[in-house]
């Protein structure tokens, strides 16, 4: 089992030599390891495989991947440049359907891409790396200010449930739904997690927990079917929960039995929270409806790593996100502040002010 060192924050993403180095969260808390990228196709494996996951996180390796298409490809001449650059676009969009910030990290690169047609390539390529580095940067402030709005929420004492992860391993650092517990902890409270497990991936009980374990926040880790039996004996006071893509009257489509977790809270009376930063509202899409749902391979629902414990032949289903209602969500909890029983007007009046 592996831990880091004392007081060292989780560096999901991390640039050394040229290359970008990312944590291998399919073998943590067992290992810790980074594995090297030095290409779009590289990084696109990397997401497609879930070396990275988390919707900021994707984003941010979307951002790296271009530069590092860019820079792996910039001695040669303008015409094979831009094919190359053209195929790190559209691989690394290929690589996973649902997280809008994946799609929103490759639109600010590609506009910054077109808005600089008279650089050479080396020039582009140095332009991409910092734009990379700053949707990184970023991302860490936003998540800051949406933990300190989240964390006004919870009472010192609460007990409050997340699913799946939506840590500093889902973003470039601090979280959105754990960044909301750090800062509340950071502001004196005391917060006890109680982590869903996350079949089949197992987010909450590798990735959530382990987080968790490594800042000493007292956490308890859960079966995904335990979450009901607590909430009707009151051992939960509220629901924070990531999110992937929040449309534009508020559903939110997060990971596979999110929707579970909002019922059950609805049904108990318990307020259920949306950690949110702008980048993952896409007001293009009217409602959940039409967010693109993946569906991952039987495999991880046959089992685990090498462990398979369902009988070869049976048919499996596996979509790995759902989509909660608006209806359900209390308030998603966004870097401009908390928006209260979300609906298409307050979203847009949220990208106005
Ligand atoms: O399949 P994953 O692990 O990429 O799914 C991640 C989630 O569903 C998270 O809750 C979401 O991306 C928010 S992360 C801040």
């Amino acid at each position: 089992m592996t831990g880091l060192p004392a007081h060292h924050p989780v560096e999901t993403l991390r640039w050394r030599d040229g290359r970008l180095e990312m944590i291998d969260q399919r073998i943590l808390p067992m290992r810790f390891e980074y594995l090297s990228y030095a290409n779009a196709d590289e990084v696109a494996q990397g997401i497609r495989s879930m070396v990275v996951r988390g919707a900021p996180a994707i984003g941010c390796a979307a951002a790296y991947g271009v530069a590092l298409q860019a820079l792996a490809h910039q001695h040669v001449n303008a015409d094979e440049f831009a094919k190359a650059m053209d195929h790190g676009f559209e691989v690394l969009a290929a690589s996973r359907p649902t997280a809008v910030n994946l799609f929103w990290a490759l639109q600010r690169m590609r506009e910054s891409v077109q808005s600089h047609s008279q650089l050479s390539p080396p020039q582009l390529a140095s332009l991409l790396l910092t734009l990379a580095h700053g949707i990184a940067a970023e991302d860490v402030r936003i998540n800051q200010a949406m933990g300190a709005h989240g964390a006004a929420l919870l009472a010192d004492g609460a007990r409050v449930l997340t699913h799946c992860n939506a840590g500093a391993l889902a973003t470039a650092g601090h979280g959105t739904a754990l960044g909301v517990f750090r800062s509340a902890v950071a502001a004196g409270k005391t917060i006890h997690v109680i982590a869903d497990e996350t079949r089949p991936f197992l987010q909450g009980a590798r990735l959530t927990a382990w987080e968790m374990v490594q800042e000493n926040i007292p956490v308890t880790l859960i079966t995904d079917n335990m979450a009901g039996h607590l909430m009707k004996q009151g051992e939960i006071d509220a629901v924070v929960v990531g999110t992937d893509r929040v449309a534009a009257n508020g559903d939110v489509a997060n990971k596979i039995g999110t929707y579970m977790v909002a019922v059950l809270a609805h049904r108990h009376g318990i307020p259920f929270y949306v950690a949110c930063p702008l980048s993952t509202i896409d007001m293009q899409l009217a409602n959940g409806d039409a967010i693109p749902i993946e569906e991952r391979h039987p495999d991880e629902v046959m089992g685990f790593g090498a462990q398979r414990w369902a009988p070869p032949g049976v048919n499996v289903r596996n979509p790995a996100f759902d989509v909660t209602p608006a209806e359900l969500v209390s308030g998603l909890i966004t870097e401009k502040g908390v928006v209260h029983q979300p609906n298409e007007a307050k979203l847009k009046k949220l990208f106005q002010s």
